[in-house]
């Protein structure tokens, strides 16, 4: 059975990318969560969708922009708070694989940081994954640290993700599931690598993910996996 990953938690049912949401994705019994990376104008990073603010805060403006203080003080959806991700990850707890999208620009180097932390502190290297659409990313965390399993993001283009792949000897192909055949999910495991597949979310879809045999599906509705 592929691996079964809520997608920014359980957004399917709790405000994405929030603690509440991560905790109703553990209360799935999730093997994995998957959520995005920003980092903050005070170096922090934290966890967190868009690029800006508006859609889903009370604030407005650039991610980037602003201080983790400021950020703390807005809400998400009238109620929830954006996490660090190291709040997140206290919270997970070692309790599932943690699939870390680098969304934002320069979170490589911090990202780095905090999962050199964890493994200090008893976590495996195999509990991460790090992925992302942004090759710069993706090789910066290849330069600084070959132990940090990475996962190549892709909405358009497998192969070319593959080829990417390659040259960071990436663990993962992350592509969106519409790209997905039965032929070519084997082909791309029979080259070495796992593949997860986003965001799938009708039973039509997920049925369809199972019949090709791919590693692991991300969810917002992760019961539904
Ligand atoms: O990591 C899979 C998926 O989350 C990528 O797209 O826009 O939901 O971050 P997005
Ligand atoms: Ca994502």
């Amino acid at each position: 059975m592929p691996l079964k990953i809520g997608h920014r938690g359980a957004k399917g049912y709790v405000a994405e990318n929030t603690l509440a949401s991560f905790k109703k994705a553990l209360n799935f019994n999730v093997n994995g969560i998957e959520l995005d990376v920003h980092l903050c104008a005070s170096g922090e990073l934290v966890v967190f969708h868009d690029f800006t603010l508006d859609r889903i805060t009370n604030g407005s403006g650039e991610v980037s922009q602003f201080t983790l203080n400021e950020l703390k003080k807005l809400t998400v959806q009238d109620r929830f708070k954006i996490p660090t991700l190291q709040e997140v990850l206290d919270l997970i707890d070692k309790k599932c694989l943690v699939n870390i999208e680098l969304k934002g620009k320069n979170t490589a180097s911090a990202c780095c940081e905090i999962i050199k932390n964890y493994v200090e502190k008893g976590w495996e290297y195999s509990s991460f994954i790090v992925s992302s659409f942004q090759h710069l990313e993706l090789e910066h965390v290849f330069k600084i640290n070959k132990n940090v399993p990475l996962g190549v993001l892709t909405k358009a283009n497998l192969e070319e993700a593959i080829t990417f792949a390659e040259t960071i000897n990436a663990k993962a192909i992350h592509p969106n599931f519409s790209l997905l055949s039965k032929r070519n999910v084997k082909a791309t495991q029979d080259k070495g690598y796992l593949v997860n597949t986003w965001t799938v979310n009708t039973e039509k879809a997920i049925a369809r993910m199972n019949l090709y045999n791919v590693d692991g599906i991300i969810s917002d509705f992760p019961d539904k996996l």
